[in-house]
């Protein structure tokens, strides 16, 4: 080895990057876009504002959030040809294997994309048509679920009203989009937006960094989001609470399961590798989850039950020990449900509000002009051996 290499499993400790977006102190539980408090954001701000923030820099004057606005309503069409082989996935086939397969051709319908020496305004226009067309790409996934036709965007419509829109809108009748789902979704969306060096923004960057092009790298994130221990979670949680209802709702037998070692359960929606607090947008999420529902007017036993679980874990040595708090997927996906999504495209929902975060990081990376990424290893295979003929094996 020329030099020496220091070894570091999962980057537990790597600094892979210098980053001016996102802020987390994991200790003590905050969470900053580009200086701002997640907890004013989620309060104050909407999803696109947000979003622009991430990838701009700047909260958008209200000129500049109209523009944004109206650039991507200019794009929110697909391709008529991605239908074509859009038609042939398997209605039952899972969101997530969809979505990469989507936004991958992305790079295919729009080759300007391609060009890895975009100008600014090139790079911009990238940036607008993913934002534009994740939306409509996420409703036509789930209308296939449902066997429906999809609905086309309505410039009408704000960002995440239109998103609304196409997913719960039918071709029979207008539908109202109830402003507390407009508001809830807007939430979890920022909720969601970025969250520094996590294992998929870190792909999208090495992706990134061979300057590979922005609906290539951001493909490559979705795939690392798809993880059961990472933004699969908020899937898993629900199939966990639901398992634990079936089983007659014993917190207690499945805190032990998920304490035994020789027990692969663990409590998904649990730990964190930054926090070792409270994830702020778990206490956020869990505030919203109590509000939403009862606005809606839905009681869903699950919510007790991932109550319960908290109270009873935040209380056991073997999770106070090891700073294990709930995490954003814990109570994600009680509201996504209450709004009226299948388990099935939480994931994909999480994408969606990761995307600008994504985006901001991957911009980023290019004007830092930062190096393709390329980590060492410490060998530890067979050393010198010479050729064996077959016959000799
Ligand atoms: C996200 O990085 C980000 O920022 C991610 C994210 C983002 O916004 O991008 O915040 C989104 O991915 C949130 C995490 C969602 N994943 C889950 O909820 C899956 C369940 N959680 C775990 O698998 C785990 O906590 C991780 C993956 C989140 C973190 O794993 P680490 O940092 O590698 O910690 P570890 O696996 O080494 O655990 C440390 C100890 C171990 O016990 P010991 O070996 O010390 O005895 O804690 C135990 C683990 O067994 N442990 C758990 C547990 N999580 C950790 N035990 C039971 N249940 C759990 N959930």
């Amino acid at each position: 080895l020329t030099g020496y290499v220091t070894l570091d499993i999962g980057y537990k400790n790597t600094g892979a990057t210098k980053s001016a977006i996102t802020f987390l102190d994991g200790e003590v539980g905050i969470l900053k876009y580009r200086g701002y408090p997640i907890e004013q954001l989620a309060q104050k701000s909407s999803f696109l504002e947000v979003a622009y923030l991430l990838i701009y820099g700047e909260l958008p004057t209200a000129e500049q959030i109209k523009n944004f606005q109206t650039q991507i309503n200019h794009h929110t069409l697909v391709h008529e040809d991605m239908k074509k082989f859009f038609d042939g996935y398997p209605s039952n086939s899972h969101p997530m294997g969809q979505l990469t397969g989507l936004i991958s051709s992305l790079s295919a319908f729009y080759p300007e994309s391609l060009n890895s020496n975009q100008t600014a305004e090139e790079i911009n226009l990238t940036i607008v048509k993913l934002l534009a067309k994740m939306t409509t790409i996420v409703s036509w996934i789930y209308k296939k679920s449902l066997g429906h036709p999809v609905i086309y965007p309505q410039n009408r419509f704000d960002y995440v009203t239109n998103f609304l829109y196409m997913t719960f809108g039918q071709r029979t009748e207008e539908v109202v989009i109830d402003p507390v789902v407009v508001e809830a979704m807007n939430v979890l969306l920022i909720l969601h937006g970025d969250h520094e060096q996590n294992c998929s923004t870190s792909t999208v960057r090495i992706v990134g960094s061979s300057e590979a092009n922005l609906y290539s790298s951001v493909t490559a994130g979705i795939c690392a989001l798809w993880g059961p221990l990472h933004g699969g979670a908020n899937q898993a949680v629900i199939e966990m609470l639901e398992k634990i209802k079936a089983d007659g709702g014993d917190t207690e037998k499945w805190i032990n399961k998920a304490k035994d070692k020789n027990d692969p359960f663990r409590l998904m929606g649990f730990g964190h590798r930054v926090y070792k607090n409270f994830d702020p947008r778990a206490k956020i999420i869990k505030k919203a989850c109590d509000d939403i529902l009862e606005k809606l007017g839905i009681d869903d036993e699950v919510l007790s039950i991932a109550k319960q679980l908290e109270e009873v874990a935040l209380k056991d040595p073997y999770f106070i020990e090891r700073k294990l708090y709930p995490n954003v997927d814990f109570y994600s996906g009680i509201i996504y449900r209450a709004l009226g999504f299948p388990t099935e495209m939480f994931t994909v929902l999480f994408a969606l509000g990761r995307l600008p975060g994504w985006i901001a990081q991957w911009k980023e990376m290019k004007e830092n002009k930062e190096p393709i990424g390329r980590p060492r290893q410490i060998y530890v295979g067979a050393v010198d051996r010479d050729y064996v003929d077959i016959d000799k094996r």
